[in-house]
């Protein structure tokens, strides 16, 4: 049986999709059928992204809080119903600066948000992916 690759009335989730890759991948899913929820931790650029796309849904979150990410959830469930597709887009590229000019807590933050972050979405995800119709994450 062939699978169904349509992202028609996918549910997805897409973290920092309030701009840049994010806000991208975000109207790519809209213009192919799906349902798209994304996070930013920044607040005005998730209004101007709501602006923009007329039906993206989101709230603000910074993926490397576990309460933030487990509020997003909450929302995301009462917003979409569920979840298929996650993208866990959010990344910062950290502190550029001699090494030697770098303080514990530059490459601290960094860490948090690109692996903390990447493991919290995925972890507090996989629940709904799971009563998912085709589920991944990206
Ligand atoms: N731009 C590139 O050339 C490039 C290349 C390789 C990989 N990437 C990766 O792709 C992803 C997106 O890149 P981009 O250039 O679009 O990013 P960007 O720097 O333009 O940021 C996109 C969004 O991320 C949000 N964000 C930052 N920290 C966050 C957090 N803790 N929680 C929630 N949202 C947060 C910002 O508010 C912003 O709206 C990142 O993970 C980046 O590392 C980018």
């Amino acid at each position: 049986m062939l699978k169904d690759t349509s992202l028609n009335g996918k549910r997805v989730l897409i973290t920092a999709g309030a701009s840049g890759i994010g806000l991208v991948t975000a109207r790519g899913f809209i213009e192919a059928g799906a349902r798209v929820f994304i996070c930013d931790v920044n607040a005005e650029a998730l209004k101007l992204a709501q602006a923009a796309l007329p039906g993206l849904q989101g709230c603000v979150a910074d993926v490397a809080d576990e309460a933030q990410v487990q509020a997003m959830f909450t929302k995301l469930d009462a917003a979409l119903g569920g979840l298929d597709v996650l993208i866990n887009n959010a990344g910062i590229a950290g502190p550029t600066a001699l090494i030697g000019d770098l303080k514990r807590e530059d490459i601290l933050r960094t860490i948090e948000v690109n692996v903390v972050g990447q493991f919290l979405c995925a972890k507090h995800a996989v629940g709904h992916l799971r009563q998912g119709r085709g589920p991944c994450i990206l």
